[in-house]
């Protein structure tokens, strides 16, 4: 298996994805969709900039939208396990000649800004300021109810080279796609810190780019629900994929678009994965219930469309691979 071991000790500590940004060309547009449709939670609003959450999170934000000319990804935001962890990150992205930076962010403090080998930005960072849990605020609950972030999803051009940089970083892989045969390439992997199926997953193709972010939802329903209500104000064409079970992950997702292009999964019902000696699980390029469970194939927007990072060039895939595409 061209995969390597987990690492217990790294040489720093993420504890989980935490936030992302997203460039937006109409904030009011945006707003509309993510909040009123989606059901995220406005947290606080600046001239330029829109701070969200999902009702379970104490932190001020897990998105940020933010105004921009074009539609495009910013940092995606992990949170590591003491403020020490910047001072050792920093440490090793500088060991690696990797870029990297630290700034001062709104809400969120000492932030260590960093590019990945692919060129991904990432941004890590402790102390973020504590909102009021809303778990139990019922009167907040829109939408598909959306919880918590749970991942990231990202196109990479090199997912076997990728995938070893955050193995080095103490991710554990939990599933992976691959070519069959002796030297079968891998085309997809789901890496986790949290001990669930992921907090970051690679997808094979043009990138970097950013492939959707997903959040938990309290079960199917709220997914189905959300179908109901896009499809009866407007929002028909968003729905980009799904509701289904995945295969990997076997999670109950749904995939949507929002205004600007920008792809958001709901998700739920995965399983957790915190044990050392947990082992990955292998899939066929071939089987069919990988992508779901009931053999639906994705469409090809979702193998071809995704947003890419601000200021950060895409390159091709190192390889195509033999995905089984619904046209
Ligand atoms: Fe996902």
């Amino acid at each position: 298996m061209p995969t390597a071991k987990h690492i217990l000790d790294p040489p720093f500590n993420i504890v989980r994805s935490s936030h992302v940004s997203l460039g937006v060309t109409d904030l009011g547009r945006a707003r509309a969709f993510y909040e009123e449709t989606l059901g995220l939670h406005v947290e606080d609003v600046s001239k330029d900039a829109i701070y969200l959450r999902g009702v379970e999170e104490r932190q001020h934000h897990s998105l940020v939208l933010s105004k921009q000319p074009e539609p495009n990804a910013g940092h995606l935001g992990f949170k590591v396990a003491g403020d020490e962890e910047l001072d050792k990150a920093a440490h090793f992205f500088r060991a690696k000649g990797l870029d990297h930076t630290f700034a001062e962010v709104e809400y969120q403090g000492r932030t260590l800004r960093a590019l990945d080998p692919s060129g991904m930005p990432i941004e890590l960072y402790f102390k973020m300021e504590k909102r009021e849990r809303l778990l139990q605020n019922y009167e907040h609950y829109k939408g598909a109810q959306p919880q918590r972030l749970d991942h990231f999803n990202v196109f990479a051009p090199n997912v076997q080279g990728t995938m070893n940089f955050y193995l080095s970083l103490g991710f554990r892989l939990t599933e992976y796609a691959q070519e069959d045969g002796p030297v079968g390439r891998i085309a997809a992997a789901w890496l986790h810190r949290k001990g669930n199926v992921h907090d970051l997953a690679l997808t094979n193709g043009r990138g970097p780019r950013l492939h959707h972010l997903a959040y938990w939802v309290p079960g199917p329903l709220n997914i189905i629900h959300l179908c109901d209500v896009m499809a009866t104000t407007g929002y028909l064409a968003n729905l980009e994929r799904g509701p289904g079970r995945h295969g990997i992950s076997n999670a109950f997702f749904l995939y949507v678009r929002c205004p600007d292009g920008h792809r958001c999964e709901f998700y739920t019902s995965d399983y957790q994965t915190m044990d050392p000696d947990h082992e990955p699980i292998r899939w066929s390029l071939t089987d069919p219930r990988r992508q779901t469970l009931w053999g639906q194939p994705a469409p090809r927007s979702w193998f071809e469309e995704g947003s890419p990072f601000g200021g950060t060039p895409s390159r091709a895939a190192l390889f195509e691979a033999a995905v089984a595409v619904a046209d």
